[in-house]
C-alpha cells in the first residue's frame, strides 16, 4: 500500500499566518504540522510516501524532509501542483506513483489520536473500491465545514454532501481515504466544482453509486487544523496533552 499526502492549498483560513508559510509546516505543539501526518502513515506500516504539494513554500518540505529516512519514510517522492485545483487534482498527479497500487491518501492537515492501521488493514484485505473514515461530530455548525455521509437504515452510506447547510447525519468524513487504482480514471471524469476545484467528495460519491464504499468509523480524537484558526488551537491543545497517532 503506498501513502499519498496532500499538502497543498493557499491557507486562506488561516490568513495571515500562511503568508509567510505553507500550512502544513506550521507548528503542531513540538514539530512542523506535516510530522504528525508522516507519523500516522508510517505507524500504519506505509513507508513509501508522496507528498503533494503547492504555492511559493514548496521547497521548504524538503529542506524539513528531504529524503524522508529520519522520519521511517523508505522513499519519498514529491509532486507540485501548478495552481489550486482541488484535493481531487492533486491526487490526480500521484497516478504514476501509486503504479497500480491501492493507495492511503491523508489530508496533512488531519490529525487523530489513535492509530489509521485498523482501516489500512481492512482495506488491504479487500483492496476494492474505496473505504472512508468517518467521525462523529456533534456540533451542526461544524458539520457545516465538512462532507457529512448521508446514512441508510442498514448503515450503509448512501451519498456525500459537502458543507450542507443542513447536515444529513452526525458524521463527518475525515480527509483519509483509501482508493484502488481506478481512482485515477475517476478523476479524469471529474468536472470542477462551483468554487472551481475537482472536489475528493466527487471521488467518493463515485464509488457510492458503485456500490463500492465502505467506511470506519475512528476511535477517539479527530481535528482539522487548517479548518479555522480556532480549529487549529484545538488541534494544537490536544496534542500538547495527548500526544497524536497513540497505538
Ligand atoms: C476537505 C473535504 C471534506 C472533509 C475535510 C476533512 O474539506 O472536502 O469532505 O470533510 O477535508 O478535513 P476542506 O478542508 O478542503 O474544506
Amino acid at each position: 500500500m503506498k501513502g499519498i499526502l496532500l499538502a497543498g492549498g493557499t491557507g486562506s483560513r488561516l490568513f495571515p499566518l500562511t503568508r509567510i508559510t505553507n500550512k502544513h509546516l506550521l507548528p503542531i505543539y513540538d514539530r512542523p504540522m506535516i510530522q504528525w501526518s508522516i507519523e500516522a502513515l508510517v505507524k500504519a506500516g506505509i513507508s513509501e510516501i508522496m507528498l503533494v504539494t503547492g504555492g511559493t513554500h514548496a521547497g521548504e518540505f524538503l529542506r524539513l524532509l528531504g529524503n524522508g529516512h529520519e522520519f521511517g519514510i523508505d522513499r519519498l517522492s514529491y509532486g507540485y501542483q501548478e495552481r489550486p485545483g482541488g484535493i481531487a487534482e492533486a491526487l490526480g498527479l500521484a497516478e504514476r506513483f501509486a503504479d497500480g497500487e491501492p493507495a492511503l491518501v491523508m489530508l496533512a492537515d488531519n490529525v487523530v489520536g489513535g492509530s489509521i492501521r485498523p482501516m489500512v488493514e481492512a482495506f488491504c484485505a479487500d483492496p476494492r473500491g474505496a473505504r472512508i473514515l468517518l467521525t462523529p461530530v456533534e456540533e451542526t455548525e461544524h458539520l457545516r465545514h465538512l462532507g457529512v455521509p448521508e446514512l441508510d437504515g442498514t448503515g450503509r452510506v448512501v451519498r456525500i454532501l459537502e458543507k450542507p447547510e443542513d447536515p444529513p447525519s452526525r458524521f463527518g468524513v475525515t480527509g483519509i481515504y483509501c482508493y484502488d487504482p481506478s481512482v485515477f480514471e475517476v478523476i479524469k471524469t471529474l468536472e470542477p466544482s462551483g468554487r472551481g476545484e475537482l472536489e475528493i467528495t466527487d471521488v467518493n460519491n463515485h464509488y457510492v453509486a458503485q456500490g463500492s464504499m465502505a467506511y470506519d468509523v475512528l476511535e477517539g480524537f479527530w481535528g482539522d487544523a487548517g479548518e479555522s484558526i480556532d480549529a487549529y488551537y484545538a488541534v494544537n491543545d490536544y496534542v500538547r496533552a495527548e500526544g497524536a497517532n497513540r497505538d
